[in-house]
């Protein structure tokens, strides 16, 4: 397509302000999908993300429309994932277009996500087109919003487009305003290729599929291309562009988004934010890097039983082809046997791939408390990072342990704020600033990560009753007062089940994991005690009674077949057991203890 009649755009939004419904739209507008094809939300295409009405992966769409002023469009979009895990996704998404739609939900307005991603919209040199939608609902309120809109982002919404994207009422106005509002792409055609890597993902039909905007230059089937960061070269097998389906296309020029597949063999070897080039006649100026995903928090993932460990090795393997982002090395525990020790961006990514590993490859597994990554500083002078509180040194060769931080922004009703700012205080928050959007309190916090991995987003929904919204953001390490707080099952430290925690909270915490563990396991032949300790002190004690005689004679005696029946279920009990010393922690122990917080 010639560059003028090229606007490529993202669509940004809050969760569940209608992102996904408003792209349905422009795409059946725009026939890209016969109304037979179009099945309810097509761009969030993982089965997960349907279920649980979520973007995960960046997708495009290349749409064809014919304006008012008679002229044929290419509108590509990019679909932007609404979630703070994914907030390194959003901005390579948008660092791939000229501008935004702002979808603004008209009956409940700006959210700490949409403020988030806006400022990345900006940084980008975004124009910026303010969407107010849902307006069909009674209580959307768009003038109220609009004047929101200008209060707290600070951009003109006069000309704000209301719409339903449910009834499609104002959505022929969005396609209006992509094509006048919008500047198209610039780029120059005669230069060398130099393209972004916007994206890339696993297809068992094609390979890794490549998703890319050339900046100048064209990408052809049969070229040979080179990828500056990753200093690797391949040929190019197809070029392609989404219609939504997966349409093979001649060339990509300047300004256009598509994808690519050549002989690239993993995930892994496609940097996101990489400059592609040609081989032969390389772009002097590759692009500016990007902000690789790093894992934040860590945990191991077990199998409940150790027979399925080679499956669940074939199953993370799968799982990482398509997802960069997630990390995983092998990892034993005295406890949990043989199994990963996994990184993830985020509590939410977390979740998913836990799901995905338990529905999609039919795995039964535990998983133990998520950590964040801590800097220690020995005494050696050295620092190390410790991703697995298994793997602490001794305290007495230890300086001092640094946390990660973050700065949390948080929105909600104003009737909320005493219990968040409660929240936000007990989890060691330390507050930036309070200000007021109409009657909307927008409250800034500093908090430990490792406070906000525990049920940090569970509680904030709740005490709020789902209206509180929150984004966050990485800071910087601090120094915090930390210790391994270690759990003994009859003196022997059950290494699963081992946290750094604050000082300050190791009693409580200690406590509640000796009560819950008492109940769990069950009575031996003698008395066990289960103690909380740090270091060498016992910060907590529960004691299991041992058992009674008479109930240990009822196993005995009695007739054959009853005999027989309870060894056999004392054997199969027996197989889902840990031995620990003496004692036999039976495996949903361990469940519920890192299920605990
Ligand atoms: P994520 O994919 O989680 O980011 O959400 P999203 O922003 O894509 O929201 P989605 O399009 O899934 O819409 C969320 C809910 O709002 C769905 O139940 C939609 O049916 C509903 N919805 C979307 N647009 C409208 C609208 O114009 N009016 C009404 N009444 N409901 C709408």
């Amino acid at each position: 397509a010639p560059q003028d009649n090229i606007r490529n755009f993202a669509i940004i939004a809050h969760i569940d302000h209608g992102k996904s419904t408003l792209a349905d739209r422009l795409i059946q507008l725009c026939g890209g999908l016969t109304e037979r094809e179009m099945k309810a939300q097509v761009l969030d295409s993982m089965d997960i993300e349907r279920e649980r009405g979520i973007t995960i992966k960046a997708q495009t769409v290349r749409l064809t429309y014919k304006a008012q002023d008679g002229r044929d469009y290419v509108l590509n979009l990019i679909d932007t994932p609404g979630h703070v895990d994914f907030a390194y996704e959003v901005s390579r998404s948008l660092a791939a277009c000229e501008g935004s739609l702002l979808v603004v939900d008209a009956s409940q307005g700006v959210e700490a996500q949409t403020l988030a991603n806006v400022y990345q919209a900006l940084d980008n040199d975004h124009e910026i087109v303010p969407v107010l939608n849902k307006v069909d609902l009674p209580a959307a309120e768009p003038e109220r919003i609009k004047q929101q809109i200008e209060d707290v982002i600070g951009i003109d919404a006069s000309d704000a487009i209301e719409i339903s994207a449910k009834t499609g009422v104002g959505v022929p106005a969005v396609l209006e305003a992509i094509v006048t509002r919008l500047p198209p792409p610039k780029g120059d055609r005669e230069a060398p290729l130099k393209a972004l890597l916007v994206d890339s993902w696993y297809d068992t039909y094609l390979g890794v599929v490549v998703l890319v905007r050339i900046v100048d230059g064209v990408l052809k089937k049969g070229m040979r291309i080179r990828m500056l960061g990753a200093e690797a070269s391949h040929e190019v097998e197809t070029v392609g562009v989404f219609t939504p389906k997966l349409v093979s296309w001649p060339e990509l020029g300047p300004g256009e988004l598509g994808f690519f597949t050549g002989s690239i063999k993993e995930v892994a070897d496609t940097a996101v934010g990489d400059t592609i080039t040609e081989e032969r006649r390389r772009t002097a100026a590759p692009l500016p890097g990007f902000r690789p995903a790093q894992p934040v928090v860590f945990c191991g993932i077990f199998p409940v039983d150790a027979a399925d460990f080679e499956d669940l090795r074939t199953a993370i393997g799968k799982l990482r082809l398509n997802d960069a982002a997630f990390t995983y090395e092998m990892e034993t525990s005295a406890a949990l046997g043989f199994g990963f020790r996994c990184g993830f961006l985020g509590l939410l990514h977390l979740e998913i791939v836990q799901e995905r590993l338990s529905r999609e490859f039919n795995l039964e597994l535990i998983a133990t408390a998520p950590s964040v990554i801590y800097k220690i500083r020995l005494t050696k002078g050295d620092e190390i990072e410790l991703h697995n509180p298994a793997d602490m040194p001794d305290p007495v060769k230890i300086v001092e342990i640094a946390e990660p931080w973050l700065r949390a922004t948080i929105l909600t009703p104003d009737e909320y704020l005493g219990a968040i700012l409660k929240l936000c205080q007990d989890r060691r928050g330390i507050q930036v600033d309070l200000s007021y959007v109409g009657n909307r309190a927008m409250v800034q916090y500093d908090l430990p990560l490792n406070e906000v991995v525990f049920d940090f987003y569970d509680r904030l929904k709740s005490v709020s009753k789902g209206y509180a919204s929150f984004d966050y953001h990485l800071t910087e390490y601090r120094v915090g007062d930390l210790v391994k707080m270690q759990i003994l099952v009859n003196g022997e430290p059950v290494d699963a089940l081992s946290m750094l925690v604050y000082r300050g909270a190791a009693e409580r915490r200690g406590r509640a994991m000796c009560e819950k563990l008492k109940e769990l396991i069950p009575p031996h032949m003698f008395q066990i005690p289960v103690q909380a300790a740090i270091g060498g002190n016992v910060i907590a004690r529960e004691t299991i009674r041992a058992l009674r005689k008479d109930v240990l004679a009822k196993c005995y005696g009695g007739d054959v077949t009853r005999k027989r029946k309870l060894l056999d279920k004392q054997k199969a009990g027996k197989k889902k057991m840990r031995q620990f010393g003496k004692v036999d922690i039976p495996q949903e122990a361990f469940i519920a203890a890192l299920k605990m917080e």
